[in-house]
């Protein structure tokens, strides 16, 4: 089965790409290396190439906007008795600072390019879809863990985008009920690397993200970690999230392609994450215990826009797509950790 990887040279779509490959699929990569290396790609070739693996990838750099290459490809894949199936849309960008800053960009790539997308998938009958939402789109919220029908309130634009794409699945999903596949997957907090060390999260400059941000103190990079604030109402007074191995989130995406081959036609929204929340110190004390690192941190004032705590209800994730996280939080640090070591400076 072909299907096509937007944003698969990217932390995520990299990961999921090498499981789809592993798993026999055919797989077109889309990706305008924006806020990515082409080197992940080879990194995911090298490792199927030491297995012996065979397997079908092409890549092709171009930008989600761009209709006329987006009708190429499917109009290419159809010529070769190879249509495209099924894609996985990841491309996009998701910095929430960045959005603040430039909000009509964020509309223009994520909303007006997945408006491009289901377009050209809409000529040419491919109807199934898998999508990144975020669970930013929760907003200020304590109320945990967060199952899918919690209300919808957005405080940044990043999360409005994600918002209005969904809006757009449910419009085109009423539009055409008896053909159109749609999960949009709401991610919490992906985290941690492929086992083999080889592919991993790579941010461009300073990272946003903690986990990425304790790994690059490990190895030297930075001095020390900020922590956002310790008078938080919750275990040590740190913020508590949901952190979620990459490697769980990935196979959360083949159950997804599996639900919607075995269905006519659906719409679902469902949350992966790991569905336990841990604290920002509990992080680092998990950190330095499994790697043998020190992680020095020195305490900051809350961050704009942050919670106390965040985490899944993953209970319909279990239900419709009969998937359960397997990954324990030591197994996040030795995977995240051995990226780092082996590629001190990223893919760079
Ligand atoms: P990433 O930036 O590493 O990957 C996104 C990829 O999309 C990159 O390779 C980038 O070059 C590509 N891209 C960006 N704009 C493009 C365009 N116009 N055309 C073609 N390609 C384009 O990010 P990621 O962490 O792998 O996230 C993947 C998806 O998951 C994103 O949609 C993101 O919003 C969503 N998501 C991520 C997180 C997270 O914590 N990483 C959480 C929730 C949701
Ligand atoms: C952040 C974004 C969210 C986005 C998600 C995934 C904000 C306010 N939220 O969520 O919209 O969907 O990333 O990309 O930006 N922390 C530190 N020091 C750091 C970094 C983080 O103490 O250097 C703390 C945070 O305050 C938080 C926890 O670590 O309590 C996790 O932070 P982060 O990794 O940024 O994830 P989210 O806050 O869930």
């Amino acid at each position: 089965m072909r299907v096509l990887l937007t944003g698969g040279s990217g932390f995520i779509g990299s990961h999921i790409a090498l499981l789809l490959l592993e798993k026999g699929y055919d797989v077109l990569i889309l990706d305008s290396f924006v806020n990515s290396s082409s080197k992940a790609i080879n990194a995911i070739k090298a490792y199927l190439e030491n297995k012996n693996l065979n397997y079908d990838l092409q890549t092709i750099s171009g930008d989600i906007r761009d209709k006329k290459l987006l009708d190429k490809i499917f109009i290419d894949a159809a010529k070769k008795s190879n249509p495209i199936q099924a894609v996985l849309h990841l491309a996009g960008l998701k910095s929430v600072s960045d959005s603040l800053v430039n909000p009509l960009h964020y509309w223009d790539v994520n909303v007006c390019g997945t408006q491009n997308l289901l377009a050209t998938m809409n000529e040419n009958e491919c109807y199934s879809i898998v999508f990144s939402s975020s669970a930013t789109i929760y907003g200020l919220t304590d109320s945990v863990p967060i199952s899918e029908d919690h209300k919808i309130s957005p405080i940044n634009p990043y999360g409005k985008t994600k918002v209005a794409i969904e809006n757009m699945f449910y419009d085109l999903y009423r539009s055409n009920m008896k053909s159109w596949k749609i999960c949009s997957l709401r991610y919490f907090n992906p985290v941690g690397a492929h086992p083999s060390g080889l592919i991993g999260e790579d941010p461009i400059g300073i990272p946003n993200n903690l986990f990425p941000y304790i790994t690059q103190v490990a190895i030297g990079r930075r001095k020390f970690l900020n922590v956002f604030g310790d008078d938080w109402d919750t275990i040590d007074g740190s913020g508590v999230r949901d952190y979620i191995h990459i490697m769980d989130l990935s196979e959360g995406h083949i159950n997804a392609i599996d639900y919607l081959c075995s269905k006519k036609s659906c719409f679902e929204i469902i949350n992966l994450g790991s569905g336990k929340g841990y604290s920002v110190f509990q992080i680092i004390s998990q950190f330095e215990q499994s790697t043998g690192s020190q992680i020095p941190f020195s305490i900051q004032c809350r961050r704009d826009g942050d919670v106390a705590r965040c985490y899944a209800d993953i209970s319909k994730a279990k239900k419709f797509l009969g998937w359960t996280p397997k990954r324990s939080l030591e197994q996040i640090c030795l995977d995240g950790w051995k990226w780092q070591r082996k590629n001190p400076n990223g893919y760079s």
